[in-house]
């Protein structure tokens, strides 16, 4: 597809709608954590954490670095790339396990940075399958004329979250994030079908017990160490290899089309084994598999659109391609979705442009901050009286 696609915006009408990703972007914390390092921490060594999972090294966030911090970063990204206005977004969603807060939401403080005036904004907790619950969900709502754009982002500080002297998570997790815009169009393509799935039952698997209202923050429970991600990798590790293909395999059934239709697979990022024994039982080719987790290890949420902008880098995704998607996490939590790759890419921005973008998310900046001093103001003048 050589021609720009048209922008549709809410209408009666009942011409068909579809949610194409019009731009796309990541962000990683500078600091790197190779497994030589984490071997002076825990028990372990670089063969075995590259053997077992495929991972070399991860990125972790500074103290002064959070979840919202690289949601903001990736979303601006997102936002120029596909050369669209905050003010034109209607909803973001932010797939995230390591929220800034209980409340208020991630997104609504992403909402707040960006100047996104006139989006809804919630998070979403479907661990590491959340970004495919989020297209799902912001697809749908394209689709169905509710909204025209839609922010999804998948965005971790997960690290923080790790039991530093538990060898069988501490290795396994980094921290960053990825950020796709979509966008009405009239053509048929963008996100086509997903195939959601949960079997409670085992939580247990992967959690994090301490700090909702089952388990309240207290001394007990901090010195128990419960407000670290307890896991237990082999229950996880089977129950992964088990659905991730036939997940794939009904996303590529429910968008009519067929595996040999799939030119990219893009799993989630959690370990090589599992990515190796899926693409097997789905017949792939290697070269159709994106593989990044070498270098950023399980960012859960942001791990499949950090793996998409790598591979757009790497020239291992092209336009008018067709990518399978699929993740599972805690929960427990799995799904798939099938996405082309069909929008052209976008025009560097211009200086001018990007001169108008930061100036734009200054002032943002700038009206958040009068905002909480008129409410200061308020609370001072009005008192408790409404
Ligand atoms: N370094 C060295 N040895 C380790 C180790 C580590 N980091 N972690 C575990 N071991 C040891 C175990 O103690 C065990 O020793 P034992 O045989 O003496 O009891 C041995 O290695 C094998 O342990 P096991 O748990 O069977 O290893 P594994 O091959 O299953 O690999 C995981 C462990 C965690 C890498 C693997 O189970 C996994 O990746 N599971 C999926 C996790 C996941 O993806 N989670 C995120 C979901 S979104």
């Amino acid at each position: 597809m050589s021609k720009e696609l048209a922008l549709v915006a809410p209408s009666a009408s009942n011409a068909p709608r579809y949610a194409h990703v019009v731009g796309w972007g990541m962000y990683v914390p500078e600091k790197i954590v190779t497994n030589d390092d984490i071997s002076k921490l825990v028990e372990t060594s670089d063969e075995w954490i590259q053997t077992r999972t495929g991972i070399k090294q991860r990125r972790v966030a500074s103290e002064h670095e959070s979840t919202s911090t690289f949601a903001i970063e990736a979303a601006r990204r997102a936002l120029a790339k596909a050369n669209v206005s905050p003010a034109d977004v209607d909803l973001i969603i932010v797939g995230t396990s390591s929220p800034e807060h209980l409340f208020p939401s991630t997104a609504c403080i992403v909402q707040d940075a960006l100047g996104a005036k006139n989006a809804g904004a919630y998070d979403l907790l479907a661990a590491c399958t959340s970004f495919i619950y989020g297209l799902s969900q912001a697809a749908n709502s394209i689709k169905t004329g509710d909204i025209t754009t839609a922010l999804v982002i998948g965005s971790e500080a997960l690290t923080k979250l790790m039991d530093w002297s538990d060898r069988g998570t501490c290795i396994l997790f980094g921290d960053g994030a990825g950020a796709f815009v979509l966008q009405a169009r009239s053509e048929p393509g963008g996100f086509m079908n997903s195939f959601l799935r949960s079997d409670g039952s085992g939580g247990p698997s992967l959690i994090l017990p301490a700090g909702g209202s089952a388990m309240p923050a207290t001394t007990k429970t901090v010195v128990e160490n419960q407000h670290y991600v307890k896991m237990n990798g082999r229950e996880v590790f089977r129950f992964a290899t088990r659905v991730m293909a036939s997940a794939c395999q009904e996303a590529v059934r429910r968008s009519g089309l067929e595996m040999d239709d799939i030119d990219i697979f893009v799993p989630h990022q959690a370990n090589k084994r599992i990515i190796d024994a899926a693409s097997k039982k789905l017949k792939l080719a290697p070269e159709k598999v994106v593989v990044t987790l070498e270098n950023y290890g399980n960012t859960s949420a942001a791990s499949i659109p950090i793996a998409i902008c790598e591979a757009i880098n790497k020239g291992q995704i092209k336009q008018n391609q067709t990518l399978m998607l699929v993740a599972f996490g805690a929960g427990l939590t799995w799904g798939a979705g099938v996405l082309k790759w069909d929008v052209p890419p976008p025009a560097p921005p211009t200086r001018r442009q990007e001169a108008q973008r930061n100036l734009y998310y200054r002032w943002a900046r700038v009206k958040s901050v009068l905002r909480r001093v008129v409410r200061s103001l308020e609370a001072r003048i009005f008192g408790n009286s409404k």
